[in-house]
């Protein structure tokens, strides 16, 4: 195959990527957008196998069907509610896999007595940075999210020192192999300090600042695939690892944005982070808790012009969306308006409150944003509460920096006339502190799984 048709096909990938990421902006053109950049991925990988003479036509089938089963058993098998968990592995698998091939171009150069150059070697060591702080980051990240290791902050003492240390090291290792190429040591040994640095970056970062982790270290697995592009001389790595690179930066960005956390707080792991010395759940909720049932809610919502859902994890959990939809159809049928108030980190992941409500077919024009819908809660007259916690939690608005989820803007909930609150227990959310507003006057808290009461609510309307 020509290096001009290889090349073309390769443009021809990267088109598919852009306008991939493109329908990935918009629930609507989601699924077209992922089509997209999967058959430019097929392509790139397709041709590079090929035209480099690594395997035969069947093995390329072969490993098509493989991964395409494996790829379906995963999407079939993993629940929603634990994408954050897989897309950490994907992560560090990327990062993982990035290493490993710029690794093995050094020893192939070095077998073959060849002396690499300087890109060869500066992109290596770039790769074996990058490519193992993801992957170390990631898997504590995966542990974290997973429960296996604690979400709190894990605060090393003297962890900022020992951090510049061992960048220090890093570099002083990645110079040692630009300035001797034959020294794969070097790379090795910089691939092992960069893991003990991933796991240090992450291991101080709370559960609640999750999501940014994860999406920065999304963004990291591009730039490592970016450099192996640049060791093995590949334009279409070089762009999808960019691709991946900036849009996870961006990502990284609005999600920091929308948790006020800094970005410098996130990068430099743990940076300004306080252990939590809130209120205890008793102080808050003592006396103050009034619980309702499904009959009296039905009441409530007969009467309101105006009723917002407000969903969190725990619906995504009761899996009480159709339930919902089938409530939401009803209060319409009584003229009752209804609108969702989508919170940026509600649920486990980016877009999660969005892809559970488009399963059961809610019109995305009901979706609001939060920015769009806090101002009309004072014109409201009922907000159901679904599962969520954090994302309504007024403590946000405190300015005490040992509050973890303080200054992260949330719904305004409680400016609006009644408040239901749908969920199992007074258990806190994510976060993992009291919520005020589970005690406020206008607050009622109606117990159960979020599905079944949804159902009992439906039950209670139609009679
Ligand atoms: P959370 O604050 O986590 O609260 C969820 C609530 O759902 C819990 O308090 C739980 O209370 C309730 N729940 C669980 N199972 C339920 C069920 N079967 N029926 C009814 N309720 C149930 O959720 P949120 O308000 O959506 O906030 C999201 C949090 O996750 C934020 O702190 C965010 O930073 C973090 N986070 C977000 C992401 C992304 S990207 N979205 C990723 C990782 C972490 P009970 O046990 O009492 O029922």
């Amino acid at each position: 195959m020509s290096d001009d048709l290889v090349n073309l096909v390769y443009l021809l990938a990267a088109v598919l990527f852009i306008l991939g990421l493109r329908g990935l902006s918009h629930p609507r053109t989601a699924v077209r957008g992922n089509l997209m950049g999967a058959t430019g991925m097929l392509l790139a990988v397709v041709v590079t196998l090929w035209n480099e003479d690594i395997v035969g036509f069947e093995v390329i089938l072969a490993g098509v069907v493989v991964g395409a089963l494996v790829g379906t058993l995963f999407a079939l098998r993993v629940p929603l509610t634990a994408i954050p968990q897989l897309v950490a592995l994907f992560n560090g698998f990327g990062g993982a896999a990035s290493a490993l091939v710029a690794g093995a171009a050094l020893e192939a150069a070095l077998l073959k007595v060849e002396e690499p150059d300087v890109q060869f070697t500066v992109a290596s060591a770039a790769t074996a940075l990058i490519g193992s702080v993801t992957l170390l980051g990631s898997l504590v990240a995966f542990g974290k999210l997973q429960g296996v290791i604690t979400e709190r902050p894990l605060l090393i003492p003297g962890r900022h020192i020992i951090n510049v240390t061992l960048a220090l090291v890093c570099l002083g290792l990645a110079a040692w192999l630009v300035i001797d190429p034959t020294s794969s040591i070097a790379f090795w040994a910089l691939a092992g300090v960069a893991a003990l640095l991933g796991i240090l970056l992450v291991i101080p970062i709370g559960g609640a600042d999750m999501p940014v982790v994860i999406s920065l270290l999304n963004s990291y697995s591009g730039l490592a695939a970016a450099s192996t592009g640049f060791v093995l001389d590949n334009n279409v790595l070089i762009i999808a690892g960019s691709l991946v690179g900036a849009a996870g930066f961006i990502l990284t960005s609005i999600m920091s944005r929308a948790m006020n956390r800094s970005l410098a707080n996130v990068l430099f792991g743990g940076v300004g982070a306080v252990v939590a010395s809130v209120a205890e759940s008793d102080e808050v909720y003592a006396g103050k808790v009034k619980s309702t049932s499904a009959e009296e809610v039905a009441m409530l919502a007969e009467v309101a012009r105006r009723v917002v859902i407000v969903p969190g994890y725990g619906m995504a959990v009761a899996q009480a969306q159709y339930a919902v939809r089938d409530l939401v159809n009803l209060l319409e049928s009584r003229g009752v308006e209804v609108e969702f108030a989508i919170h940026p980190v509600a649920g486990r992941m980016p877009g999660h409150m969005n892809v559970l409500l488009a399963e059961a077919n809610i019109p995305y024009d009901k979706l609001k944003e939060m920015d769009e819908i806090n101002p009309t809660f004072p014109q409201t007259d009922l907000v159901l509460v679904i599962g969520a916690n954090d994302v309504v939690n007024p403590m946000a608005r405190e300015t005490d920096p040992s509050v973890p989820i303080a200054g992260m803007p949330i719904l305004n909930v409680d400016e609006a006339r009644s408040i239901v609150v749908i969920k199992r227990s007074l258990s806190p959310g994510f976060a993992g502190i009291p919520n005020p507003l589970f005690a406020a006057d206008n607050t009622l808290m109606l117990f159960g799984d979020a599905k079944q009461v949804a159902q009992d609510l439906v039950a209670a309307l139609g009679r």
